[in-house]
C-alpha cells in the first residue's frame, strides 16, 4: 500500500491523472484492451477533468463503474453523467467501450445484466487492470456500505444494495475490486480525516469500514489524498 499526501485538491487530482497515464501507457505494452473502473460520488472530478487532455490511445481502453446510483443516466445524481460530463463526452472513444450500469426496475435485475457484461469482458477472472474508488465518510466505498450483507459476498462479481437513508445502488464486489491490478483511492478533504486516519492507523474490520476491506491479492493499493485528509495521519510532534 503507498499513500501519497499532496498540497490539495487540485495538485491531487493533478498527480492522480499523470499516475493514470503512466501506469496506462505500461500497461498497453503488455496487453489490449485496458479495463478501468471509475469511481462516482464528487472527489473525482477534477481528475477526470484532467484525464480527458491526455493525449492516450482512447481506443484501446474501455471505462466500467465501481458503482451506480440507481437513477436515469441523465439524473444529476448519476456516476455516469458525472463521468461523460467531466471527461468521457471530451475524448474520442468509440461508445462501445463505455459500460455503464444499466438502471433497471430493480438493483438487482440491473446488477445480474452487469455481471454477465463484465464476466463476457473480464473472462473467468474479475481482473480489471485500474480501478478508481472514493472513500465516504463513513468509511464506504464504491456501494459497499457498513453492516451490509455485500461486504460478506464471495462469489457475485455484482450486487445490487439498499443502503440506509441513500437510494438504492448497483455495487461491484470485493471479489472484483480486490482482482484489480491497481487501485487507487481519491480522498479530499478535512471531513474525511478521521476515517481516512482510523483506515491508515487503526486498521478497522470491514463490516465497520469497508474501504479497509481493500486489499488486492496481488495489485497495487494507492491512496492519493490532499493535506486536508491527511490531517490526523502525522503522529503530533513528540
Ligand atoms: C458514490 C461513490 C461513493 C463515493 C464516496 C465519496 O456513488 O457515491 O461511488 O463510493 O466515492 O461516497 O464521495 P465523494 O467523493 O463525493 O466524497
Amino acid at each position: 500500500m503507498e499513500l501519497r499526501v499532496f498540497a490539495d485538491y487540485e495538485a491531487l487530482s493533478r498527480a492522480a491523472a499523470a499516475f493514470f497515464e503512466r501506469v496506462v501507457r505500461q500497461l498497453l505494452q503488455k496487453k489490449t484492451p485496458i479495463a478501468v473502473a471509475l469511481a462516482g460520488g464528487q472527489t473525482p472530478r477534477r481528475t477526470y477533468e484532467h484525464l480527458r487532455q491526455l493525449d492516450l490511445p482512447w481506443e484501446h481502453l474501455h471505462f466500467f463503474w465501481g458503482d451506480e446510483r440507481c437513477v436515469p443516466p441523465d439524473d444529476p445524481r448519476s456516476n455516469y453523467r458525472m463521468a461523460c460530463e467531466t471527461f468521457l463526452s471530451h475524448i474520442p472513444i468509440p461508445s462501445e467501450n463505455l459500460h455503464p450500469i444499466p438502471c433497471l426496475d430493480t438493483p438487482e435485475e440491473a446488477a445480474e445484466l452487469y455481471e454477465e457484461e463484465l464476466r463476457s469482458f473480464c473472462g473467468p477472472d474479475p481482473c480489471l487492470d485500474f480501478v478508481w474508488l472514493g472513500l465516504g465518510k463513513d468509511g464506504h466505498t464504491a456501494s459497499l456500505f457498513p453492516h451490509t450483507p455485500a461486504l460478506a459476498e464471495k462469489k457475485r462479481w455484482v450486487l445490487g444494495v439498499h443502503p440506509k437513508g441513500t437510494i438504492p445502488r448497483v455495487t461491484l464486489t470485493y471479489p472484483v475490486l480486490n482482482c484489480a491490478r491497481w487501485v487507487v483511492f481519491l480522498v479530499s478533504g478535512r471531513e474525511k480525516a478521521p476515517v481516512l486516519a482510523m483506515i491508515l492507523k487503526g486498521r478497522p474490520f470491514p463490516q465497520s469500514c469497508p474501504a479497509a476491506g481493500i486489499r488486492p491479492l496481488s495489485g497495487n493499493l494507492l491512496w492519493f489524498v490532499d493535506r486536508e485528509a491527511a490531517a490526523l495521519l502525522q503522529e503530533p510532534a513528540s
